[in-house]
């Protein structure tokens, strides 16, 4: 391939500056052309395209966020979005395409690809949800900035003798509550794939309340209910001065940290290694540190994201 377009879509992901920037540098290294898609498929199929040298996508690296903006287009689950997609594409003599997304995202890739475009797909969210790779880009910027956030709240809780109830985004998925809620000491943790008992919360909260313990600090997975209704249920067992924080967009901007940047670099400049090799119709992803590429239909199709689940069990071990 010689000339390849590169898009971010659905939800933005610190790191994917960085993604675009080594795909666009790494693609040029090759001798090849690259053209960036603004706006995701929305802009894919307004065709709002343009060349991408080396200097567009210099000072990026550090930016959260996407330069090529991103979209929620649904439109683009119609034949009539992909065609008009796939129309623009050759209309600009492109003959490969890199989107940078989310699991949404990822089936705009495997529409094109099954109508013959080749796409490869780069996981960039924060929710840590796709299935075909360990690690997506955003997820460490998150879960560092939510753990920079329950820290905050633990200062104000203890001073007050109060209980948080710390609600993070995740869509469907608890990685996010889990890996920050382990790392910021929760004491617990509530994801949509481990079932909970909110007695068995009450009781927790009042065990460590009955020994002094000033603080308590439940993480709340978006995906299991919203923190104002999970503290109205909490309160049911007992009053126990809570207060819920709702961190929101916030956990999705910032700068992305070294890991994301470095997951990033590697999955972009991977990602142009199979296109360059005339090679479509894959996902990269990284497992056991190895940067791999799966095939996308076989990817979404039988593989289902899994939180790590021990990381569970262990805050039960460590957490009372
Ligand atoms: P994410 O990629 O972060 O999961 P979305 O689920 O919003 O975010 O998906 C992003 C975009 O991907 C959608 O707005 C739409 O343009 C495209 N998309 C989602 N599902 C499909 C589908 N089944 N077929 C084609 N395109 C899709
Ligand atoms: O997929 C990323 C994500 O931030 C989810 O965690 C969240 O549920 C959703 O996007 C929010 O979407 P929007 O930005 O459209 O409100």
């Amino acid at each position: 391939m010689k000339r390849i377009a590169i898009l971010t879509s659905g939800g933005d992901a610190p790191g994917m500056n960085a993604a675009i920037r080594a795909v666009t540098r790494k693609a040029i290294f090759e001798g090849m052309e690259v053209y960036g898609i603004n706006y995701g498929y929305a802009g894919l199929v307004a065709g709002d395209i343009k060349k991408l040298d080396v200097p567009d996508v210099g000072d990026i690296i550090q930016k959260g966020g996407t330069c090529l903006y991103s979209a929620r287009y649904p439109e683009f689950a119609s034949e009539e979005g992909q065609l008009k997609g796939i129309e623009q594409l050759k209309k600009f003599g492109i003959e490969g395409l890199v989107v940078i997304g989310g699991d949404g995202s990822y089936h705009g890739a495997l529409a094109l690809t099954r109508r013959g475009f080749p796409a490869v797909g780069i996981p960039g969210t924060i929710d840590n949800d796709i299935p075909g790779t360990d690690f997506t880009i955003g997820f460490d910027t998150a879960i560092n900035t939510v753990l920079d956030a329950i820290d905050r709240i633990r200062d104000t809780a203890t001073s007050h003798v109060r209980t948080f109830i710390i609600e993070v985004m995740g869509r469907d998925a608890g990685d996010i509550a889990l890996w920050a809620g382990v790392a910021g000491g929760a004491d617990d943790i509530i994801i949509p794939e481990h079932d909970f008992d909110m007695e068995s919360v009450a009781k927790k909260v009042r065990i460590g309340r009955d020994r002094g313990k000033k603080h308590c600090l439940i993480i709340l997975a978006e995906g299991v209910m919203p923190g104002h209704e999970f503290a109205e249920k909490l309160s049911e067992y007992g009053d126990f001065h809570s207060r819920v924080s709702v961190l929101g967009h916030i956990v999705r901007g910032g700068s992305p940290t070294a890991r994301d940047r470095v997951l990033a670099s590697k999955f972009g400049a991977y990602a142009v290694d199979l296109l360059k090799a005339g090679r479509g119709g894959l996902c990269v992803g990284m497992f056991d540190n190895q940067v791999v590429a799966t095939d996308i239909v076989e990817t979404l199709e039988s593989r289902k994201h899994q939180p790590d689940l021990s990381l569970y069990e262990l805050n039960h071990q460590i957490s009372f």
